[in-house]
């Protein structure tokens, strides 16, 4: 496979509005009201919004972070700030299966830079790249909670966690190792060839809805 860095900048969609986001969020508008309806205040909701913009899109292009901003009632910088510290936040469309791994302490003494150079010697990108068919992305992120796993690797929004033939298996102490990332490269090229849609839906975790809001909230209808 080759590799293919991607222009944050090229790949902005020609043309989309703040208008335009807006008419495609429309449908959401419940989920955003409702989401706003759960704070004090409206930029508290910013990151669920932006969440939710992932959700539609699949990623976060930057004139949707605008209408983020608009919505939460921030500048627009505040919200691009945001966006840009969170790495959970896809700022180009994003690979089929995105993996990530742990670099910070704990899973840097457990092996993290081994396993990303094997990776990336067997997908033959470099951290930040997506290979040339757009099956996988690698990053290298900051903790992700699971240091007694160390070290933490995700796949798209999935933990690594376990031997088994599923992702998200939590075993205690548990370590991902060499093998285990190469059984799980060929296992998820198996499933891309069997099933085109296999890795497209981005399972976000969802938005739990129907809170009754903050109390101090705009609009809020809690007691
Ligand atoms: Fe890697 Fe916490 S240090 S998951």
């Amino acid at each position: 496979m080759s590799a293919h860095a991607i222009d944050i900048v090229a790949v902005q969609p020609e043309g989309l509005s703040v208008d335009a986001v807006a008419e495609k969020m429309q449908p959401h508008q419940d989920r955003v009201e409702e989401l706003i309806r759960r704070y004090p205040v409206k930029r508290a909701a910013l990151l669920q919004v932006l969440w939710l913009i992932q959700e539609v899109y699949g990623w976060v292009p930057r004139v949707a972070i605008k209408w983020a901003a608009q919505v939460c009632d921030v500048s627009p910088v505040h919200a691009f700030s945001v966006v840009e510290f969170y790495t959970m936040y896809k700022q180009v469309p994003p690979a089929r299966f995105h993996i990530r791994v742990c670099q910070t302490m704990t899973c840097h003494l457990m092996g993290a830079n081994d396993l990303v150079a094997h990776v990336e010697e067997k997908l033959g990108i470099k951290c930040g790249e997506h290979t040339e068919d757009g099956l996988f992305a690698l990053e290298t992120v900051e903790c992700l909670a699971a240091c007694g796993n160390a070290p933490a690797v995700q796949i798209n929004d999935e933990f690594l966690f376990g031997p088994g033939d599923e992702l998200n298996v939590l075993e205690e102490g548990w370590s991902p190792s060499i093998e285990d990332m190469d059984r799980w490269i060929d296992l998820l090229k198996q499933r891309a060839a069997a099933d085109p849609n296999a890795g497209k839906v981005d399972e976000l975790g969802g938005i739990m809805l129907h809170s009754d809001g903050h109390p101090g909230a705009p609009e809020a209808c809690a007691e």
